[in-house]
């Protein structure tokens, strides 16, 4: 059952991806079909990540209030009338129009379904099933590059596929339930004890739910009857990790991500990959490094730790950024070499690490009564870096050139190693209330993980003293 939870959810990644992916081959089509003015084309490409940013601030609160499944429905609807109107456009503005409503969904969808996922799994397996969600976001970029190659010119098609994978998630959420904790936040117990029990496929009366429910019951209770506020983001106890949030976003958008994902032909082309077959090709390669290595980056999550997995890729990143920067600033005669195997490492070294991290850690970090609000500046941030990015590259390009535009990326992941030292802390192995009492405590946030195991059940601990108290 689980699994099938991460399955559906995820189908929100694989449309995040998809969505993304999609306009950059299709852009040279549009230009000759409406003569789209260079303003228009960047109002249109940028409609998506304008439209996530208020899906992400709106789908918050929206999923304290309605649930987080409600969310994801109304979320599964817009990509479905998105899908269907793009394709259908016949004048710039209805593509701007539309693509401005899968923004809305993107956004809403990025920032429900990881909390869906997490709120759902078992603690042992938690960090691999959200990165299941990273995982879709990979299948859908790589999607619709094939989508773009395969249909030719054939551009209201590859909008319309869309709906497709819009329609599974339809179907799906119609047939999911809420979480428990949201169920339980909302003083549904019997239901929430059906739901825990129908994704641990146990009897609601296994002693291994009650367990779980009240470890549940017990983080909810310290917040009954408050209704969380955007200003309960800077008490002192949740703003570590608000800044740890906001912080691995920071540093995962402006490593330079989607400047690879949206412009790799681009890249290709200026170090010297001659025609444009190849560099389609070779965007596609792209895609599919960063599905396989968003793969073995899920088998790591768990077993070595969030933290030792940010370094890894936080190195790799560095040194293969800078290998490009250095290739394409002497303009090395073996450039294009150089930048193929640059940009695969770093693809690799991405995909494994800073791509599905700060996805896991903005479900994980935030007290329960915050959560939503938490995740959803969060992915705020995200898509904020995402814009400036994606935007600033072209222009970048033109005046200080590629070698300088990767300098800047590289130095990027030189400062996520420091961050990461200082202020990241350790999730793995902790269930999400472990880390709540951790956090409520008043106990340093990076000390998360570095305390002694979890305290058997009924056993007065130092911590618990303080957490009745505070
Ligand atoms: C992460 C980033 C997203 C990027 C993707 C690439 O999900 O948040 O912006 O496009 O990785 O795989």
């Amino acid at each position: 059952m689980i699994y099938f939870v991460a399955a559906i959810a995820g189908i929100a990644g694989i449309l995040f991806g998809f969505d993304e992916g999609v306009i950059a081959g299709a852009l040279h089509l549009l230009r000759a079909h409406f003569h789209i003015s260079p303003l228009d084309e960047g109002l249109m490409t940028a409609a998506v990540p304008f439209g996530a940013l208020f899906g992400a601030l709106a789908a918050g609160p929206a999923s304290e209030r309605y649930g987080r499944r409600a969310i994801l429905l109304a979320a599964a609807v817009l990509f479905i009338i998105g899908a269907l109107l793009s394709g259908l456009a016949t004048a710039v503005w209805m593509l701007s129009v539309s693509r401005l409503c899968l923004g809305v969904a993107v956004g809403m969808a990025a920032m429900v379904a990881p909390l869906y996922i997490s709120e759902s799994a078992p603690t042992a397996i938690r960090g691999m099933l959200v990165s299941i969600y990273q995982l879709a976001i990979t299948l859908g970029i790589l999607g619709a590059y094939i989508v773009n190659f395969a249909m030719g010119e054939a551009w209201r098609s590859m909008f319309m596929i869309g709906a497709v994978p819009g329609l599974a998630l339809l179907l799906g959420m119609l047939v999911l339930r809420d979480t428990p904790r949201w169920l339980i936040l909302k003083g549904r117990r019997s239901q929430a004890q059906a739901a825990l029990a129908r994704l641990r496929g146990t009897a609601p009366g296994d002693p291994a739910i009650e367990s779980e429910l009240r470890a549940i019951d017990q983080a909810a209770q310290s917040d009954a009857g408050h209704t969380a506020r955007w200003s309960d983001l800077l008490a002192p106890r949740v703003r570590p990790a608000l800044i740890v949030g906001m912080g691995l976003f920071l540093l995962q958008q402006l490593s330079g991500i989607n400047a690879v994902i949206y412009y790799a032909p681009t890249i290709f082309k200026e170090a010297g990959f001659g025609s444009s077959a190849t560099q389609i090709l070779a965007t596609i390669g792209i895609g599919v490094v960063n599905v396989g290595m968003t793969l073995v980056g899920m088998a790591l999550i768990d077993r070595i730790g969030r933290r030792k997995l940010l370094y890894i890729g936080f190195v790799g990143t560095a040194l293969s950024l800078g290998m490009i920067a250095l290739g394409a600033a002497t303009q090395a005669p073996w450039l294009d070499m150089l930048a193929g195997i640059g940009m695969v490492i770093y693809i690799a070294a991405f995909a494994a690490s800073i791509g599905p991290l700060p996805w896991v850690m903005m479900s994980e970090i935030f007290p329960l009564h915050v959560r939503g609000l938490g995740m959803s500046i969060t992915s705020l941030a995200n898509w904020a870096f995402n814009f400036l990015v994606v935007f600033s590259f072209p222009v970048l390009v033109s005046s200080i050139g590629l070698g300088g535009v990767f300098t800047i990326y590289a130095l990027v992941c030189v400062a996520g190693l420091v961050f990461t030292a200082r202020l990241v802390p350790e999730t793995s192995g902790m269930s999400l209330e472990e880390i709540e009492r951790h956090l409520m405590s008043g106990r340093p946030f990076r000390q998360l993980g570095t305390a002694a195991a979890p305290q058997p059940a009924g056993g007065a601990t130092a911590s618990d003293d303080t957490y009745d108290t505070a």
